[in-house]
């Protein structure tokens, strides 16, 4: 893993969206991993900055969305789907065919990981951008998700589902299942660009670059790829 450290959110935003513009540049017609959260946020902003500004364009990008609720409608301020338009696709010239973002709320959860997890298969994604959860989850893979699973429905922790209650009015709002991209699908990103930023994520960092490969902190698969970039801040430094 290559780890590139900077001082705060601000420097890691725009050294993330350097590299996704980048590949933007070289490939118009790349296809792109993306994660919500609150991590991406500026990146995503950045991005659209670039985009009006004439540097990049989406016009031929394809994108895959790492998870999405279960049970929430699509138009619910908190669904992904509201997210990605709101943070980026509303903004920038992406083509709507060309968005795929699991169908948490079609009332047949099943069939619609069958369906991403075709799409994946079907294309090769030149990066993935990656949150990290502070229990060392990717997508939604919590701890103990095997690292061969594809697109699966996952129940989501207590602790995932607490710090994710920030976006919700109470935590009882906060849905309890999700659609995710599998730790099997992650890996086969042809580039893998994480981004960790603050306290809240320096244990999980630190156990990220000095811990072992197991299954019981996801993340750490992400040692047996040869292509990561991991950004940090130095506050998500701290302990390392
Ligand atoms: C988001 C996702 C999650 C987040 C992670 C970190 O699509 O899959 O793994 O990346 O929970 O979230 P933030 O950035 O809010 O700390």
């Amino acid at each position: 893993m290559k780890i590139i450290k900077v001082k705060n959110y601000d420097e890691l935003s725009i050294e993330a969206s350097k590299i996704v513009a980048n590949l933007l540049k070289q490939k118009e017609d790349a296809c792109l991993g993306l994660a919500t959260g609150g991590t991406p946020i500026g990146m995503y902003q950045n991005l659209i900055k670039m985009y009006r500004d004439g540097e990049i364009s989406f016009r031929n990008i394809k994108t895959y969305n790492l998870d999405e609720y279960c049970d929430l409608d699509q138009n619910h301020s908190q669904s992904y789907y509201s997210y990605m338009h709101e943070h980026l696709f509303n903004n920038i010239d992406i083509s709507k065919d060309n968005i795929h973002i699991p169908e948490g709320n079609s009332g047949n959860n099943e069939e619609a990981c069958r369906k991403f997890n075709e799409l994946l298969n079907q294309s090769t994604i030149d990066l993935q951008v990656l949150g990290i959860g502070g229990n060392g989850h990717i997508g939604f893979n919590e701890p103990g998700t095997p690292f061969n699973q594809e697109t699966f429905v996952v129940e989501l922790t207590d602790k995932t589902r607490n710090d994710n209650k920030r976006f919700f009015d109470s935590i009882e709002e906060v849905p309890r299942y999700a659609i995710t991209m599998g730790i099997k699908n992650i890996v086969q990103a042809k580039k893998i660009l994480l981004l960790a930023s603050g306290l809240g994520k320096a244990e999980a960092v630190a156990r990220l670059i000095n811990g072992e490969i197991s299954e019981g902190f996801p993340a750490s698969i992400l040692k047996r790829h040869d292509n990561v970039i991991v950004i940090i801040d130095e506050e998500a430094a701290l302990l390392l």
